[in-house]
Formats: structure tokens, C-alpha cells, sequence
């Protein structure tokens, strides 16, 4: 797949190199292209460097790629080299496009990107910044999904940049699930064949209209974490759910 990242920041990072690692050929793009040029550059000498684990979307036969097989029998994928370039041809290369630059920033860079991801799969990890810069009544996905007529698929906004390093992220030997809220079925198979790529577990999360309340449960998880509490200690098991019987 050829994903292009708005982006060329921490999560720009993290999740390009882990898609590089898996054989995708990944372009980034910044404010400053020479600064964007050196992170392309580091990204692909970690993807190549650091071993990689099968890609699960490889395993069950979902991506028919001879350099994604070659990561499921233990090898180095066939890594290309990541680019970068502008937020335009960003925008133009993608099959997919992440969008995961700052709020502040979304706007700007979103109009200078242009048309070319109307119709495209659109990734939103996009998240409020600092206390107060929540709004329900202004969703970050929706005002992606205005400005670039594009698949929103909103993802990965639930974790912290460090979580997206890891290969994979497992904790207590369970893959991270990752909730998915879009509404296009086709971006929907591009965006879970990436989920499984990172060793995680795409969840169905419902249409982009519930994309506000992946939004909500981030600012307040962000609140709880900063607290110092555990987040999780604080949603039961799902045998204690109350939707399942014990
Ligand atoms: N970091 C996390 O743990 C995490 C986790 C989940 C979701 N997110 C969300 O992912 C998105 C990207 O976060 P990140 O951690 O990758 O951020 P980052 O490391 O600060 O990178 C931000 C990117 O946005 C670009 N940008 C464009 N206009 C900007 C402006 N006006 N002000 C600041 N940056 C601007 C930056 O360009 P330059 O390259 O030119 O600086 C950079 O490429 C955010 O919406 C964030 O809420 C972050």
C-alpha cells in the first residue's frame, strides 16, 4: 500500500516506520522539507534495522505482497526507503492518507494539501490539545472529513506515540485492540489491513459519527493518565460488562 502522512511528527514516526517495516511504501511530509528529508531517513534505517514480527493481515492471506511473506517467515520485509516531500504530494501519493498533524495546524495544512484526497481512505489520529481544547461540538474527524472530502476512518488516537513503537504492542499477552469509527467499507479494509499489520486487533467502532466519542474517551483518558490513575482499572472486564452473563 502507498500511504501518505500529513505529518512528520512523533505519531508520523512511529506508525510510518512500523508501516514501512511491513512493506508499505510510506511518504511523510512537515513545514520544513529538509527536516522531514532527515526523519524519512531515520525512519528507514529503523525499519530495517529493527527486527519485525509476522503481520497478521499476512498471515491470514488478507495482503498478497511477496515482501510482506517474507516478514511472516521470520525475515527482514523488503523495506523501501520512506520519502518525504510536501503536503500536496503527501496528499497525491497516498492510496491512504494519515492526517496527524496538530490541531493548531489542521486547517492550514489540511487547505495547502489540497484535493487529492476526496474519495481517498483518510486516517484521522488526531486528538484536542491541553485542558479545555476538547470540543464535543466541534469534532476533529468532522472538520478533516469538510476539508478533504475524504473516507475519514478515525484511529489510533487512544494511545500514547510510545505504544505505536512497540512490535507488537501486547500487554499480558493481549494485543492492543484498535477501535475503528468510519463509514466507507473499502477505507474500512484498508485501515484494519494496517491495524493488523502493527500486530493489533482492529474493533469495529461504528460510523464517523461516533468518531466524537473516540475523541471524548481520549481527553478524558488523557485526564486520568496525567492524574496518575490507571485507565483501564477503571472499565470491568467484559465478563462483568453486564452484556454478557459471568
Ligand atoms: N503523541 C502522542 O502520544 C499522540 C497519541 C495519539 C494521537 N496523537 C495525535 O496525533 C497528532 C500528531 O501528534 P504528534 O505527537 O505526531 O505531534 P508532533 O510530534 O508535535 O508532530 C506534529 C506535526 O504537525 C505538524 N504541524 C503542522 N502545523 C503545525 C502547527 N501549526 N503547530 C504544530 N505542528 C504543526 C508538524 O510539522 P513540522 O514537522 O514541520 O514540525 C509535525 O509534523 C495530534 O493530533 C495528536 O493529538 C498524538
Amino acid at each position: 500500500m502507498r500511504i501518505g502522512i500529513l505529518g512528520a511528527g512523533g505519531m508520523a514516526d512511529a506508525l510510518g516506520t512500523q508501516w514501512a517495516r511491513a512493506g508499505h511504501e510510506v511518504l511523510i511530509s512537515g513545514r520544513d522539507l529538509a527536516r522531514s528529508t532527515a526523519q524519512a531517513e531515520r525512519m528507514t534505517s529503523h525499519a530495517t534495522a529493527t527486527p519485525t514480527h509476522p503481520p497478521r493481515s499476512a498471515i491470514r492471506g488478507e495482503v498478497a505482497d511477496v515482501r510482506v511473506r517474507g516478514a511472516v517467515r521470520g525475515e527482514v520485509a523488503d523495506v523501501r526507503a520512506v520519502r518525504a516531500g510536501s503536503w500536496a504530494a503527501a496528499a497525491e501519493f497516498g492510496d491512504v492518507v494519515m492526517v496527524a498533524v496538530r490541531q493548531a495546524g489542521v486547517t492550514d495544512v489540511l487547505r495547502a494539501a489540497g484535493a487529492a484526497m476526496r474519495g481517498k481512505p483518510v486516517i484521522d489520529v488526531s486528538n484536542a490539545e491541553g485542558p479545555g481544547g476538547y470540543d464535543p461540538a466541534r469534532p476533529l474527524a468532522g472538520l478533516i472529513h469538510e476539508l478533504t472530502g475524504g473516507h475519514v476512518v478515525k484511529a489510533f488516537n487512544l494511545c500514547h506515540v510510545d505504544v505505536w513503537r512497540m512490535t507488537p504492542p501486547v500487554f499480558d499477552g493481549r494485543p492492543l485492540a484498535v477501535p475503528l469509527c468510519g463509514d466507507d467499507p473499502a477505507a474500512l479494509v484498508a485501515v484494519r489491513t494496517l491495524v493488523t499489520d502493527l500486530g493489533c486487533t482492529p474493533v469495529d467502532g461504528g460510523g464517523l459519527d461516533r468518531a466524537v466519542l473516540l475523541e471524548a474517551t481520549a481527553a478524558f483518558m488523557i485526564g486520568l493518565w496525567f492524574s496518575g490513575a490507571d485507565a483501564q482499572a477503571v472499565l470491568p472486564p467484559l465478563a462483568h460488562s453486564g452484556a454478557h452473563q459471568p
